[in-house]
């Protein structure tokens, strides 16, 4: 098994030393590839910029922004049988970024943003059969719903649905919900609880394929 994990946040420099981000420690993506490479899948993880070690046995692809996340991403995922989209993507970025710190002038600025790409939205849509991708939806109102029309919008296999309370941390309560399926509440538990939760859930997917493929032969 072949997996590509995304982690942390991405930052949007506004200029060298200021940035749009968000509070992402990148601890559930983390524990999601120890998990996966605990039991021998060949995992790569893309990640942000976060105070975490990289896990044994797991390659790690550091990058800032969400375009290199996004870049990052499709040099890797052609390769993969599944991709577990855990990381806090920034939703939009500074149309242009001052080269040098802006200085106070005392006056209104207003930043002009730009969206960015939704790298998951985009990696399942040029899927090629067979490939696995789960996403996440961090909601704090209407959960279900927003989350379970996320998985329909970005046409993913499942979804993994937390709250602002999980945020950097260690302990989470999350709810899965698997394509065509009902909603599991997963109970309240240490994060590396919930990432071998959410391999289980990827290994099971990628077997129904398997299988799946073998019958259509
Ligand atoms: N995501 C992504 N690229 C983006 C934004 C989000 O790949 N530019 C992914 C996240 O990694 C996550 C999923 O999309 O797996 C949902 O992210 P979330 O922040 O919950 O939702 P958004 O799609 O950003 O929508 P909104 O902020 O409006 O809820």
């Amino acid at each position: 098994m072949r997996v590509l994990v995304t982690a942390g946040p991405t930052r949007e420099y506004i200029d060298p030393v200021r940035y749009l981000s968000n509070d992402s420690s990148g601890q559930m993506g983390f524990r999601i590839a120890a998990e996966a490479a605990q039991r021998e899948a060949k995992v790569t993880l893309v990640h942000g910029p976060v105070a975490l070690g990289t896990p044994p046995g797991v390659r790690a692809v550091a990058v800032v922004s969400a375009q290199e996340m996004a870049d990052a991403c499709r040099k890797v995922w052609p390769g993969c049988d599944a991709l577990v989209m855990a990381a806090a993507v920034a939703d939009y970025r500074p149309k242009a970024a001052f080269r040098t710190k802006h200085k106070k002038t005392g006056k209104r600025l207003c930043l002009a943003l730009l969206p960015t790409e939704d790298i998951l939205a985009a990696l399942a849509c040029g899927r090629r059969p067979g490939q696995v991708v789960i996403g996440f939806a961090l909601e704090d109102r209407n959960g279900r719903a927003n989350a379970r029309s996320k998985l329909c919008r970005k046409k993913l296999d499942a979804i993994v649905l937390n709250t602002p309370a999980a945020i950097g941390a260690k302990v989470s309560e999350v709810q899965l919900l698997i394509a065509g399926g009902k909603w599991t509440r997963l109970p309240t538990a240490d994060k590396s609880r919930h990432a071998a939760a959410i391999v289980d859930v990827l290994a099971s997917l990628l077997a129904k394929r398997r299988a799946g493929r073998n019958t259509h032969r």
